[in-house]
């Protein structure tokens, strides 16, 4: 197939989610897409964060924060997290809030996974910082669970395309992973 060439600043799609942190003790929380599943063992994961917003402050002065997973029904709140920086507005009472082992990372009740990170590892880039973070505990409810596993269709997890700016729900499983490709093994 012909190809053509387009603008390279071009992006993937990604999870959406909110990041938490305690900035000076008051929780904030801010809409993160940019971020991946990035070490096995210990699991790690990593957030790229604009070093202008107010998050950067709390994940540095705690070196702890959380990454939740928001459902559908949480998608104008996590647009405002996303369209307001804590620098001028309070969004520490936007959702119930709980904490974990570690102390310093609130988690969002209302959301359906949450994963609480010991900040490992920042990478600074020219316009942001790359933190990544140990997942230390990973919260969630029974009825979101699939054989004891996360399932993210139940969880009406969303996908966050650019540069259309869309809200996504998981669309409909294609085939299964490490397995399809097992008919074509000689
Ligand atoms: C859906 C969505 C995803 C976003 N993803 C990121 C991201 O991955 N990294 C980032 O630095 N900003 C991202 N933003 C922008 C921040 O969430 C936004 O600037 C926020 O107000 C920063 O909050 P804070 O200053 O309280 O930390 C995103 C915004 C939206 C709406």
């Amino acid at each position: 197939m012909k190809k053509i060439r387009i603008d390279h600043n071009t992006f993937i799609p990604m999870p959406v989610t909110l990041v938490g942190t305690l900035v000076d003790g008051k929780p904030n929380f801010m809409a993160v897409g940019w971020v991946s599943r990035v070490n096995a063992a210990p699991p790690c994961i990593a957030v790229s964060i604009y070093k202008g917003h107010y998050t950067p402050v709390g994940i540095e002065q705690n070196s702890t924060f959380s990454v939740n997973f928001p459902g559908t029904d949480l998608l104008v709140e996590t647009d405002y997290c996303g369209i307001v920086s804590g620098r001028k507005v309070d969004k520490s009472k936007i959702f119930d809030l709980f904490y974990g082992e570690l102390k310093t990372a609130p988690m969002i009740d209302q959301c359906p996974l949450c994963l609480e990170c010991r900040l490992v590892d920042v990478h600074e880039l020219s316009t942001n910082k790359l933190f990544i973070g140990e997942i230390v505990a990973s919260y969630t409810e029974e009825k979101y669970l699939t054989d004891g596993q996360p399932d993210y269709q139940k969880m009406n997890a969303m996908i966050l395309t650019m540069p259309d700016n869309k809200y996504r729900a998981l669309g409909a499983v294609a085939g299964d992973a490490w397995s399809a490709g097992k008919k074509m093994k000689k």
